[in-house]
């Protein structure tokens, strides 16, 4: 359909971009805008988003393509609390369960964290997914909810689904790109991000870019690329925005899967928890706080128990009971190590496609997945095994899903003979001025 308000088209604007012009503010308005109207119809969204895809964007127009998206429906606002506001966005990964204990961590050292956040696609897992194992857990709140939760001062932290009024411009091209083969553009990626935390009314953001076989971004120039652009974004907007490069070659923590990595979750909150997600936890933390202008060490919040007393009080505030027994799967299966070694790598890609195929993933929007499915890893790089040794527990409730999750972890691990440290799970922190200081 060629409409030709405000004396722009469709057409002409798709070619623009196909033969590599930058877009003008006006036609990026013109487009967004008629595209949430359903003026521009799916196909021709579509034809742009692979145009976007092969061609690019220059800063200017992701920018502005991100003031549009915004535009497109309403802003929430937090300024009138007492407290500064701050949130943390992964871009994905395998066992990325870090949300569930940093969230309560923040708000214990005196932030409010108004996390609104989506459910998983694919082989990684959504963070309201992982809520929802919690008996009685409610995603979807009202805007006077998350007001009142993050003006409680015994609370200070929400994790919702983002309504429906928050950028829909993004929803809809959000499920065309991923039915269009167009997810993996950088420009599109970061305003889609942006658009949504931004419109969240956040007033600073700690952006976790991941980078590895497990993650959206395959390589570090790409996860820099996306990084700044983000970062960008967010200083033109007025929002404190840090990003950190973390790795995603390995599943972050030793779980994978809705139940099984909230228990995991309340491991790190009781002062255990793998070594990885616990320093994650602590290196984002830090950043949000230091972002919120907040001087507080956050390790002592872990240790001595209030991060915890967050999280019960987080949890009750939406319905849940913190109290309760987390499901378990009817099924398991343990597979084992072949011959004796130290583990080298383990594919991270590998272990999330495993805990899709169980039930915890979706392979369709709105589709129901099993809370207790997922993968327990017994071994990850660094640790030796002798042969015969457990390397993960598979859980599902659907035993003939087995088979195919066998199949995705054949040649996840690798062996050596000696051992090796596991790196840091930073790699790299960018800040608003562009300095970037690998770590
Ligand atoms: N997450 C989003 O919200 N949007 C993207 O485009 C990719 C990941």
């Amino acid at each position: 359909m060629a409409d030709r308000r405000a004396g722009h088209d469709a057409v002409s604007i798709i070619a623009a971009k196909r033969d590599g012009r930058e877009l003008s503010s006006a036609e990026i308005d013109w487009m967004i805008e008629a595209f949430t109207q359903g003026v521009v119809p799916d196909e021709q969204m579509s034809a742009l988003a692979m145009a976007i895809y092969f061609r690019g964007m220059t800063r200017r127009e992701v920018g502005h393509w991100t003031d549009a998206m915004i535009a497109s429906g309403s802003r929430m606002d937090f300024s009138g609390l007492d407290r500064p506001t701050v949130d943390k966005h992964s871009t994905g990964g395998v066992g990325d369960k870090i949300t569930l204990p940093l969230a309560p961590l923040v708000a214990a050292c005196g932030a409010a964290v108004p996390q609104l956040s989506g459910r998983g696609l694919g082989h990684t897992g959504g963070t309201l997914d992982k809520l929802e194992a919690i008996p009685g857990w409610r995603a979807d709140l009202t805007a006077a909810e998350i007001a009142d939760i993050l003006s409680d001062p015994a609370v200070g932290a929400v994790v919702c689904a983002a309504g429906a009024q928050l950028a829909p411009a993004d929803k809809r091209l959000y499920a065309l790109r991923d039915v269009t083969g167009t997810v993996e553009s950088i420009p599109l990626i970061a305003s889609s991000i942006m658009s949504k935390k931004i419109a969240e009314g956040t007033g600073a953001l700690v952006l976790d870019v991941k980078v590895g076989s497990g993650a959206f971004m395959k390589n570090l120039d790409d996860a820099h690329e996306l990084a700044h652009t983000m970062v960008d974004i967010g200083a033109g907007a007025g929002v404190h925005t840090v990003a950190l490069l973390t790795a995603m070659d390995s599943p972050l923590g030793m779980t994978a899967g809705n139940a099984l990595e909230v228990r995991e979750a309340l491991e790190v909150l009781a002062g255990g928890g793998p070594a990885d997600g616990v320093q994650l936890t602590l290196a984002l933390a830090r950043e949000m706080l230091d972002a919120a202008g907040l001087d507080v060490d956050p390790a002592v919040a872990l240790r001595d128990g209030r991060a915890m007393d967050r999280w019960r009080a987080m949890i009750s505030a939406q319905g849940g009971d913190p109290d309760a027994a987390l499901p378990t799967a009817r099924h398991t299966e343990t597979l084992t190590a072949k011959t004796d070694g130290v583990v080298a790598s383990l594919d991270a890609m590998s272990v999330g496609v495993a805990s899709w195929r169980l039930g915890a993933g979706r392979t369709a929007q709105g589709e129901a997945v099993q809370a207790a499915a997922g993968v327990e890893l017994h071994a990850k790089p660094g640790d030796p095994v002798r042969a015969g040794a457990p390397l993960a527990t598979l859980h599902t409730d659907t035993p003939e899903r087995f088979g195919r999750a066998i199949d995705a972890l054949t040649d996840a691990w690798t062996f050596g003979a000696e051992a090796v440290t596991p790196a840091s799970p930073v790699i790299a922190r960018i800040t608003p001025d562009g300095v970037n200081v690998d770590a």
